[in-house]
């Protein structure tokens, strides 16, 4: 398999386990794991922000090299105001107060999904943790805010169709790589693993184009509870699946 196959393996070996170079998340269950405590959702949401954290700097220490984390999608605007507004301010504060470390840290911070309806400050703070990342390559941690995979897909059609009309892309032109270089993961690997806290076992519109070939995990726990041995535990059994992509098994051909 050639190296530039875009479902080539994108992972590494440390030790006798693989290390996935890219794990997806979707961080679910902050408001069960509120109920079941008699707080607000909010207060649950809160506690998610500290597993972020856990879970952002095991996954550094492991060897993975790419994090993508699923933490407002394009149907969230269903919640009630309020909730939308406690989620809004938590990406605030996790850009003050974690910005100066993550950029010590060698962290590439990188925010995908819809820019436009999201209030200014949040988009002047996301275009200020980006630019003053953009020389880290260590890690790079991208934040899946207002993100919703088909109108990630649906964005890139239209910028795409734009240059298409205007004569700089031709109609023959457009292969698998041309549109997934119009997407906000444009230069970056696949998810080799995608891990969904919560007990839900679907996808809520995360990363439909590059899940393709994504393991998927699912686990009951939910995501305040999520730590550096739950990570562990997905990288394992990340470790002992065969990814065939669509060919036989080693040793069959
Ligand atoms: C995940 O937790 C965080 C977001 C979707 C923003 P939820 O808020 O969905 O928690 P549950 O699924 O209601 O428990
Ligand atoms: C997916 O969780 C979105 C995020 C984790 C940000 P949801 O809780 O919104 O998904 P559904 O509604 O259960 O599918
Ligand atoms: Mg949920």
């Amino acid at each position: 398999m050639s190296t530039d196959d875009a479902s080539a393996p994108s992972d590494t070996h440390a030790g006798a386990s693989r290390v996935p170079a890219h794990i997806a998340i979707i961080m679910d269950g902050n408001g069960r794991w509120a109920k079941a405590r008699g707080l607000p959702r909010a207060a649950g949401h809160e506690r998610g922000v500290e597993a972020l954290r856990r879970t952002v700097e095991a996954a550094g220490e492991i060897g993975v090299r790419y994090l993508t984390v699923y933490s407002f999608s394009t149907e969230n605007w269903r919640r009630p105001a309020a909730e939308v507004n406690a989620l809004f301010g938590l990406l605030r504060t996790f850009i003050k107060k974690d910005l100066g470390r993550l950029k010590k840290e060698g962290v590439k911070i990188n925010v995908i999904g819809r820019r436009e309806g999201l209030p200014d400050d949040i988009a002047m703070l996301v275009e200020k943790a980006e630019r003053e990342t953009a020389s880290n390559s260590d890690f790079v941690l991208n934040i899946a805010f207002n993100y919703g995979g088909r109108e990630e897909i649906a964005r890139a059609a239209r910028a795409l169709s734009a240059d298409v009309a205007s004569g700089a892309v031709l109609p023959s032109d457009v292969t698998e790589e041309v549109l997934a270089s119009y997407l906000d993961t444009a230069d970056m690997p696949d998810p080799d693993l995608l891990v969904r806290t919560s007990g839900e076992y679907r996808l809520s519109n995360f990363l439909l184009w590059q899940a393709a070939y994504s393991e998927l995990v699912f686990f009951d726990v939910l995501w305040p509870d999520f730590d550096r041995a739950w990570l562990e535990k997905a990288v394992a059994i990340y470790s002992d699946r065969e990814r065939r992509f669509g060919a036989v098994s080693t040793g069959d051909a």
